[in-house]
This record gives C-alpha cells, structure tokens and sequence, in this order.
C-alpha cells in the first residue's frame, strides 16, 4: 500500500509535453486542481520543454526521462508519450521507485502489462493508466440508465467509429508506434463497453483488413490496418464488438448501440436515444449527454495516494481493454476466436 501523504506534498513530474493535444499540460493542470505539485517535465523535443517553461514558470525541464529520474525528486510520473514507448517507461520509472499513471492504451501486448503490474507489486508503488473517458458524460449517463433496467437484460454492445480517408501522416498512423488502428479510440470504447456489461470474457475474435492505404502514407507497409473489427463473448451469452475503420463511406462519430431485451441505448459523446416499447407503440426519448468530469481521474489518484481510498482504475483494469486487442490481432492471425487469459 503506497505511503499516506498529503495531496501537495505529491511531486508530479510527466514524460512527453506534445503538442498535438497538448495532453501534457492538460495532465499538469488536473493533477494540481487535484492538490499536487507540478514539479517537472521531460520530453526528448527542446521546443516542447520550452513550451512548458512558458507554461508552468520555475518547472525543472529534462531531455529524457532517465535525467528526471536521476536528478528530479517527484514521486508520481505521468508518461504521455507514443503507444510503443509506454510499457519500458512505465518500467523504468518503477524501477526508480516512483509511481506512475500511463496514458493509454496502458501498453501493446499483454506481456508488457504483465511486465509491469509485476514491477509495481514488487516496488509497492501505484499503477494506473489515464482512463480520463470512464468519467465522459455519456458512459456515466449510459450506465445509470442501463443498470436501472431502462433496457431489461443487455444482449450486445456494438461500437463503431471511422470514416473514408488516407490515415495521417502521425505516428498514430504506424503500426509499429501506435499497435494499430484499435489501439487510440478502440481502448476507450471497449472501457465503455466492460462498464456496461458487466460479466468475465471469454474468447476474442479479431479480424483486419490491410494494404488499401498502404501505398498512400508515408509509412508503407507499417502503416496501420484500414478497417479493424473485433468479437468479444461474455459469460452468461452477451457479446460486444468493435469497429474502428478508415473505409467506412457511412461516417461514425464513436458511436455506442447498445440492445437489450426491452429496448435500445445509443449514444455518442454528445447525444443519446432510448428506444423502448409500450404495447405496441415504440416510445424514442433523445437528448444530449451530461458534461464530462475527467478532473475525477487525478482526484482518485490524489485520494488514494494521501488518503488511501481504492483506486478506480487499477493497472488490472487498465490491462483488459489490451488484452483485448492483443487477443484480437493474435486471432487475425490465426484466423479463429482465442480464448483469453484474464477475463
Ligand atoms: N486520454 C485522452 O483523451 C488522450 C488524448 C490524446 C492523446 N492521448 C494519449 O497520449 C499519449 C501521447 O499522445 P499525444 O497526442 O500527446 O502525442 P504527441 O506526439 O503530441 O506528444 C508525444 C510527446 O512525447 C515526446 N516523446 C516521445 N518519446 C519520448 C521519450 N522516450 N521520452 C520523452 N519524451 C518523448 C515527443 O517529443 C512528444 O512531445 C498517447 O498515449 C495518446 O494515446 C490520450
């Protein structure tokens, strides 16, 4: 169990100060409004360490996250950096003693998050990943509404987003970096989806297609899989999928369908519709979706920290959407459903 402390005597230090987002600073300013003390950044790119000297005067800045860890005493590190570099960071500043929060997807592979949650056992530090969507209005909304039994028993949860059109020119966009066009959006519309149904896994089946857009980014034949497509089965007979595509000429927004025995709830960040029956009229409700509360995440963390309370996402949490797609490139692979190891 980590040390009790009080939230401001938690140093907090972050690994990556992109640009693209400006997720860095966004992480810096939660964990203060959290109570903790923004102490340090590091970032391989000097313009991004400048960018946060303007934004947070007095802050230490380092090259690389092994010269923060050497010289800099924060004991909660951020990584908010590509797919691909998560799990070694993660490592090595375990290893250091620190705790650490990842940005997500948590890793790549199951065994890299195995790797991980070991080397946080052993050191006793906290380790979670920035689950910032469990708190979108839109799930907090849709859970409320589905466990008061608004659709009776959930039966399946499909989940679509994409559109027609060359993948950028990002890192996002390499397969080797990013893990695939599952890795972004998909882990935070399965973490949607484990919230509503709420059951172990059982088996994946994974299925991709490639090699349309291929020719047409700069990343050839490491560029990510135009349209990836994944089939998870429940205990107790419900399923759920997910489709993330760059050949969907019928564009998704993130949409979540969610059906039941007595009706539907679909929902994307912004708007819901309840579809349910009375006799044999169809009664359709639509609205919009509260405002989310992602400063939540940071607020957990800090709690658990000083105060002990239980973590909400815990790195066993944080590892079941990965797993997922792991399982799912590994059943493409193999061309059958793979049964799965945590469920
Ligand atoms: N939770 C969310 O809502 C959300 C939103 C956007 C991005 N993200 C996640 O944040 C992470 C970063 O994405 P981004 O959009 O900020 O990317 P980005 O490209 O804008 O920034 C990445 C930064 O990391 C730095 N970097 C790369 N390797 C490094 C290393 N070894 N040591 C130190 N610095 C290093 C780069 O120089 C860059 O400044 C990804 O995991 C992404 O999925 C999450």
């Amino acid at each position: 169990m980590p040390r009790r402390v009080r939230p401001s005597d938690i140093e907090v230090g972050v690994i990556g100060y992109g640009g693209a987002f400006n997720m860095g600073r966004g992480h810096l300013q939660e964990m203060a409004a959290a109570g903790m003390t923004p102490k340090a950044v590091a970032d391989t790119d000097p313009r991004r360490l400048e960018a946060a000297a303007k934004d947070f005067p007095g802050i230490e800045t380092y090259p690389s996250a092994a010269e923060m860890l050497r010289k800099s005493a924060v004991s909660l590190v951020a990584i908010i950096t590509p797919h691909n570099t998560h799990a070694r960071l993660a490592l090595q500043c375990l290893r250091a003693g620190r705790h650490v929060v990842v940005e997500k997807p948590f890793a790549i592979t199951t065994a890299e998050c195995d790797a991980m949650i070991r080397a946080a056992r052993k050191g006793r530090r906290l380790l979670s990943t920035y689950h910032n969507r469990h708190w979108d209005g839109c799930i907090l909304q849709a859970v409320k509404r589905i466990r008061s039994g608004a659709i009776g028993e959930v039966v399946r949860v499909e989940a679509h987003m994409g559109s027609w059109g060359r993948p950028g020119d990002w890192w996002r966009s390499s397969k080797s970096i990013s893990g695939g066009i599952l890795y972004d959006w998909g882990v935070h519309l399965l973490e949607y989806t484990f919230q509503i149904i709420d059951a172990d896994i059982v088996e994946v089946s994974g299925h991709f297609k490639t090699g349309f857009w291929a020719p047409k980014t700069k990343w050839k034949s490491d560029t990510n899989e135009d349209e990836g497509f994944l089939l998870v089965r429940y205990a107790g007979g419900a399923w759920s999928t997910l489709c993330i595509s760059h050949l969907d000429s019928n564009p998704k927004p993130g949409q979540v369908e969610v059906t039941g025995t007595k009706g539907s709830y679909v929902f994307d960040y912004r708007t819901y519709q309840l579809i349910t029956h009375r006799g044999p009229a169809t009664v359709v409700t639509k609205g919009g979706n509260p405002p989310s509360q992602h400063a939540k995440y940071y607020q957990n963390v800090a709690d658990h920290l000083s105060r002990g309370r239980p973590l909400v996402i815990t790195a066993e949490w944080a590892r079941r959407p990965v797993h997922v797609l792991d399982l799912t490139c590994r059943s493409a692979a193999a061309g059958r459903a793979l049964p799965v190891k945590y469920k």
